[in-house]
């Protein structure tokens, strides 16, 4: 009988940490204001008055941290879910090689997903997210995270799913990028557009505005990485059907979109003045990728996996 119950207890307890869904009422006064207002930054992000000028490209919170059946940014249960992120923080991460907050967890996709600056943690919009990602863990055991900044769910998986990608992506060759360009005009640019710069609703994957400004993420960030990058869309896309695409199918995939143009990453470009910034929760303080640096990380030669002419 003490068995059952015990079973039955973690069962409930498992269900409830990876339900996929927000508490069902905000809390009550100025804290369930903060949750709202870090709500409509996350679907917003480059728009809201509070955060546009810390964005540099077309994309907001939930273009990758997904909504889920009731409409929130961070509720779908894909790789990148907000539930039970909070619980994790603070956390070491090997990046920084520091421990992180929450909020400076926030501030590293702004600078690289969204390839702009880090939001000032004392401002609202910084605390308001974060109260927001907190309120979607909200009644859940805490576990700080001794190696890595992300909710149990989410380690696991990426560390798995990358380790598996990248054993993939080191063997790739231009037949396998010829082969992902094929699959993302069948399954990919019916939303994301031919030459990926988005159309309406759906978000851009590289490439510039008319203005010269970059749509997507830069090549600081996870997605950009040709073994993250695959890990994430193999669960996540095509929208709606995550989880159907085969492991080489995903990794050829990423193969092609990642080798298109995006920003250079620069950790110096994501910074405010240090008057202004205050204190960066880092001990790395110089950081450069680009699409061939990102290649180049699992040996190979973004020009020949492209199939570059050589201009002499
Ligand atoms: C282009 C896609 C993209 C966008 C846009 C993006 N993120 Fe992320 N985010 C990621 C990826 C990928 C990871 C995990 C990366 C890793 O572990 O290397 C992540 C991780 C996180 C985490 C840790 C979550 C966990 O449990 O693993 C937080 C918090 C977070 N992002 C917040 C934000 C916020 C807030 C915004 C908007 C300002 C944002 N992100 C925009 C891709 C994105
Ligand atoms: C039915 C439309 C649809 C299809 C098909 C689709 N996507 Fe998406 N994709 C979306 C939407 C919508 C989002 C953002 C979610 C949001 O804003 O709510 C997204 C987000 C993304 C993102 C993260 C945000 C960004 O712009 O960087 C990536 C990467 C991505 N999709 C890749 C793919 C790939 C690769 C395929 C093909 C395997 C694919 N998608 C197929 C609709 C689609």
């Amino acid at each position: 009988m003490k068995v059952m119950k015990v079973t039955l207890l973690s069962a409930v307890a498992v269900g409830f940490l990876f339900g996929g869904s927000a508490p069902k009422a905000y809390p009550a006064g100025e804290v369930g204001r903060m949750v709202k207002l870090g709500e409509d930054i996350m679907a917003h992000t480059n728009t809201h008055p509070l955060t546009k000028d810390m964005v540099g490209n077309h994309l907001a919170c939930k273009s990758c941290h997904l909504n889920g059946s009731d409409g929130k940014a961070g509720t779908a249960d894909g790789i990148g879910t907000f539930i039970g992120t909070a619980t994790s923080f603070p956390a070491y991460s090997k990046r920084e090689k520091t421990v992180q907050t929450l909020q400076d967890r926030i501030n590293n996709c702004f600078m690289r997903s969204m390839n702009g600056k880090r939001p000032i943690i004392d401002t609202e919009a910084s605390v308001a997210m974060a109260a927001y990602v907190t309120w979607l863990s909200d009644g859940m055991p805490m576990h700080m995270d001794t190696k890595r900044p992300c909710s149990p769910k989410n380690s696991s998986r990426w560390a798995k799913n990358a380790k598996k990608f990248a054993g993939i992506q080191k063997k790739a060759t231009h037949a396998n990028y010829v082969n992902g360009k094929k699959l993302f005009e069948a399954k990919c640019a019916s939303c994301h557009g031919k030459n990926g710069a988005g159309m309406g609703t759906f978000p851009p994957l590289w490439g510039k505005d008319a203005k010269g400004g970059w749509l997507a993420y830069n090549t600081g960030a996870g997605m950009s990485k040709l073994n993250k990058g695959a890990a994430w869309v193999q669960s996540n896309m095509p929208l709606g059907q995550g989880g159907t695409l085969k492991d080489q199918e995903a990794a050829d995939i990423m193969l092609y979109v990642d080798a298109q143009p995006r920003a250079d990453f620069d950790l110096k470009k994501g910074l405010f003045p240090a008057a202004k910034m205050g204190y960066y929760n880092s001990k790395v303080l110089k950081e450069h990728h680009s699409v061939r640096s990102n290649f180049k990380a699992f040996g190979l030669d973004v020009s020949k996996i492209r199939g570059d002419k050589v201009i002499k």
